[in-house]
């Protein structure tokens, strides 16, 4: 089965198991997996690994569940338990599960995630609306062999990759909330100093290792795409040392803020 194929055949599972179609995604990064508990209740969950084409997770701080949730009067997928191009896997099982929620029937996905800041307007705790990525993970999940028939071709547009709509509504709903630049790195190391020089340099406001090839395959797929950083820690070289146990707490100490965001962005779905 070629990618495309294997994401149209966990979107029918999941279809199937979590009680019919889904009208929008939400990908649960570092931090964020509290927040989505607060969004409303539960409907259904299956183990993200009982579905064709989704991996067990690596790495501590992401549960790997798939589940059906209504909020705000909408049927959303909530994603937990990413898999990234650290862990040795390949872009196209990197964006495999937005491609199966856009197969599930999923118009939008929002795509959250921790970020180290290089902006010094972004405190540690601060949602950060995404407003344009740079991709340097060297890596694009539409290399390879062309999509079938029935895709789009492969050069996707990406201007407005980050849905403008969304981020007006989303500015005019939750004023408190950033707007930055966020760079994707395929890590798993932290950045050095150096390099948090060069990117703030380049444009960049926030740093991490997920995102970017998600939010290129759902664009591919014509839906639409929204992005919200948690500053989880200041960037190399701009506050103390780094490491992962800060990420996942002051995901925690967020959470509040964090739940309420989400609920704003899926309100402007
Ligand atoms: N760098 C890269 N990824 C991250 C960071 C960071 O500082 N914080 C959370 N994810």
């Amino acid at each position: 089965m070629n990618p495309f194929e294997r994401a149209e055949q966990a979107g029918a599972e999941l279809v199937g198991r979590l009680g019919g179609s889904f009208e929008a995604a939400v990908v649960l990064g570092s931090g964020w997996a509290e927040a989505a508990g607060g969004l409303g209740s539960v409907e259904a969950e299956v183990a993200a690994e009982t579905v064709t084409g989704f991996h067990p997770p690596l790495v501590p701080g992401h549960g790997a569940t798939l589940r059906a949730m209504t909020v705000e009067g909408r049927r959303v997928l909530v994603m937990a338990g990413r898999v990234h191009l650290y862990e040795g896997h390949p872009p196209a099982d990197v964006v495999h599960g937005v491609r199966a929620a856009v197969s599930a029937g999923c118009s939008a996905v929002v795509l959250t995630n921790a970020a180290g800041g290089m902006n010094p307007a972004f405190g540690v705790g601060q949602p950060v609306l995404i407003s344009d990525h740079i991709n340097l993970t060297g890596q694009s999940p539409l290399s390879g062999p062309a999509p079938p028939d029935g895709y789009a071709i492969r050069f996707t547009d990406l201007t407005d990759l980050y849905s403008p709509r969304i981020r007006q509504a989303i500015r005019q709903d939750t004023p408190s909330v950033g707007e930055g630049v966020y760079a994707g790195l395929a890590g798993p190391h932290f950045e050095t100093p150096a390099e948090i020089t060069m990117l703030a340099r380049m444009g960049a406001d926030l740093v991490g290792m997920s995102t970017v090839l998600e939010a290129i395959a759902v664009r591919h797929l014509g839906a639409e795409v929204a992005g919200v950083s948690l500053v989880t820690n200041p960037a190399a070289g701009r506050g103390g040392a780094l490491d992962h146990q800060e990420v996942l707490d002051a995901g925690q100490a967020a959470q509040g803020q964090l739940a309420q965001v989400l609920s704003s962005v899926i309100n402007v779905l």
